[in-house]
């Protein structure tokens, strides 16, 4: 077949999957056929993660089960509580948490079982414990002690107690539990494609779902909602919204939050978050910040050309004030998405396996051809081994 060259790959379809389907030009998005307003509105993550994972909704008897396999595996071994406390305090939690999902293969005895059913697993046990490791890394590094987890929460409400020590109200559970459900899977976006990479060299679910974490990290995926937080913020007032924004706009500046990859039309996550984030912030004394968002939204999306150039609120530009609101460090926002985002890791894991094949793709190089060696001795320093014009230009590429 001839290469082709899709630099992003934004036009290559690099795997099937029945997971998740997005339509970015209508701006749907469905799990499994299940629209992603309805799920939100509906379903919780476990139901969600369980859909993802058996394709289709479970029976009641399917879905107590599998909560009840979820809350069992919300503790760590003992020997993890050393590994979090011997991470230095400085550390980003996203950071952490890399570290930490890595370590857990450490204390798992099928890390290396990679049969269908200790994937799944290990699925079960990647999911549980990711909101739990991000709970105890938070306290760790501010000097308070860990609280155990209790199995009989749910996933959202357990994080919620580990991390603060008090028992969530309701509606805080429920905010958790809908931005949870709305991370939860999309399609092969970067950090599922990373994990789907090294699921597909036949490596551990451990360290794929390590690489998707730290795929993730970056603000141009799931780190965009901290820095949607960090800009409103630095706006501090309403009245300052206008002027921040045009002056962003002017400097040519990316408005953190708007803007995505596959969708050319309004996200349907941020869709159903824009009206749920608002009675959240209401319940919270946060309405100010809400208010600054749809004006931000107004401003930006009054832009010439900014419609037909597809850009809109993204999941991250509503999720930003839900987590503030809820009382979350800033840093721990991506990390939430990354707790929610691992039943679609794991999923999207075991789906490659059971039609794997090797994604290796290709490099176009770019680099020179037929260079002489020269000897250590005869190269001399500030000149590169040949005056090869396309050496040069590589050489000044690379500067
Ligand atoms: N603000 C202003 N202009 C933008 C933005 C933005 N946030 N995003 C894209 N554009 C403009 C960009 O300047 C370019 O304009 P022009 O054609 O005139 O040069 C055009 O839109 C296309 O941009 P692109 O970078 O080629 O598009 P992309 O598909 O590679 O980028 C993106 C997608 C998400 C990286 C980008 O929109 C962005 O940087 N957004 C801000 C970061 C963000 O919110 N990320 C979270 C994504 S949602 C969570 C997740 O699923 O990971």
């Amino acid at each position: 077949m001839p290469l082709i060259v899709d630099k992003g790959l934004g036009n290559t379809i690099a795997a099937d999957t029945t997971l998740s389907f997005i339509d970015g030009a209508k701006g749907v998005l469905e799990y499994v056929g299940y629209d992603i307003d309805s799920l939100a509105r509906n379903s919780t993550f476990e139901e969600t993660t369980w859909l993802l994972w058996n394709g289709r909704l479970p029976t009641a008897r399917e879905l107590a089960a599998f909560k009840v396999e979820l809350q069992r595996e919300y503790a760590v071994d003992a020997r993890m509580l050393d590994v979090v406390r011997s991470i230095p305090r400085t550390a980003a939690p996203m950071d952490a948490l890399r570290t930490l999902v890595s370590a857990l293969g450490h204390f798992d005895l099928e890390a290396d079982d990679s049969s269908v059913a200790a994937n799944k697993r290990k699925s079960t046990r990647l999911v549980a414990k990711t909101a739990t490791l991000v709970a105890l890394f938070d306290r760790a590094r501010k000097g308070k002690s860990f609280v155990a987890s209790d199995a009989t929460l749910s996933l959202a409400g357990n994080f919620l107690w580990m991390l603060t020590g008090a028992r969530p109200t309701a509606s805080m559970e429920r905010a958790l539990d809908v931005c949870l459900v709305l991370h939860a899977d999309h399609g092969l976006n970067a950090s599922t494609f990373a994990a789907r990479v090294t699921i597909s060299t036949q490596s551990d679910m451990y360290s794929a779902a390590t690489t998707a974490v730290g795929t993730l990290k970056g603000p141009l995926h799931g780190g965009a909602n901290q820095e949607v937080m960090e800009m409103l913020l630095e706006i501090g007032d309403f009245a300052k919204v206008d002027a921040y924004i045009a002056d962003k706009l002017a400097r040519k500046e990316r408005i953190m939050g708007f803007g995505h990859r596959v969708y050319k039309a309004y996200d349907p996550r941020a869709t159903y978050l824009k009206t749920f984030a608002k009675q959240v912030a209401a319940d919270t004394g946060n309405l100010p910040l809400y208010e600054m968002t749809r004006r931000i939204e107004e401003i930006v999306l009054a832009q010439p050309n900014i419609i037909e150039k597809g850009i809109f609120p993204n999941v991250d530009f509503y999720s930003a004030t839900t987590y503030y609101s809820l009382g979350l460090d800033l840093d721990l926002f991506t990390c939430m998405f990354a707790a929610s985002r691992m039943s679609g890791w794991t999923g999207h894991c075991i789906e490659q396996l059971a039609a794997n094949k090797l994604i290796r793709p290709h490099a176009d190089y770019t680099g020179p051809h037929g260079l002489t060696y020269q000897p250590i001795g005869q190269r001399i320093d500030g000149e590169t081994s040949s005056s090869s014009p396309s050496v040069k230009t590589a050489m000044s590429v690379l500067a």
